[in-house]
């Protein structure tokens, strides 16, 4: 797995050095997390966890990158990768705190990862499962040249509001 650099950020493997600002600027970040699949962390033996996940994730060459704001070297989110090497296709997940959104931070991120797997990875397909209400998700997969592939139907859950929406799978081919 590379690390990157584009002009405002560094997207890098992440390390247990990361604990204090991955706890603090995104673990528990409670407007963040409305689309991810875990709760917000209470404590920070629950990042440890999730850290020592993505360690052992590494091992079995598995992608999870984090972000890293050039300028003040603030660790801002996450871009995570789940295998199906049947098919040659990686689903991407990605999320940043939200005191950085609107900034163009993770289209910037995502670009050059979507490449790297596609051209240097040799994934036939990069794609986004995303809820059809979230917004800046769908404006972010389509900045960086992903389309709509499939809707399904009701198939979403908000774990906030309880709203049940479609899924669309945002897909990118080589
Ligand atoms: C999705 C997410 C990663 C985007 O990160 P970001 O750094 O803000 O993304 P960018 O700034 O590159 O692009 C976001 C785009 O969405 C647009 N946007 C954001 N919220 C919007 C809204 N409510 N309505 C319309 N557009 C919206 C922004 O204007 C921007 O588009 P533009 O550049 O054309 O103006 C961030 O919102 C996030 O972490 N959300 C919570 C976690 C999450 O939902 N992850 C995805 C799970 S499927």
């Amino acid at each position: 797995m590379k690390n990157f650099e584009t002009e405002r950020l560094i997207i890098r493997k992440i390390s247990i050095d990361d604990l204090d600002q991955i706890y603090e600027n995104w673990a528990t970040d409670e407007i963040t997390n409305e689309y991810l699949t875990f709760k917000p962390h209470k404590n920070k033996e629950e990042t440890k966890k999730m850290i020592d996940y993505w360690l052992k994730k590494y091992e079995k060459g598995g992608y999870e990158w984090c972000i890293e704001l050039k300028e003040n070297h603030n660790v801002i989110g996450i871009i995570s990768g789940d295998i199906s090497y049947k098919y040659k296709c990686i689903e991407i997940g990605y999320s940043i705190s939200s005191k950085y959104f609107n900034n163009g931070y993770m289209s910037e991120a995502l670009k050059v990862i979507i490449n790297y797997l596609l051209y240097e990875c040799n994934f036939n397909v990069v794609e986004a499962i995303i809820p059809s209400n979230n917004i800046a998700s769908i404006k972010t997969a389509l900045k960086c040249g992903m389309k709509e592939e499939a809707v399904l139907k009701r198939r979403y859950k908000n774990k906030v509001t309880g709203e049940v929406n479609d899924l669309l799978v945002y897909s990118i081919f080589k």
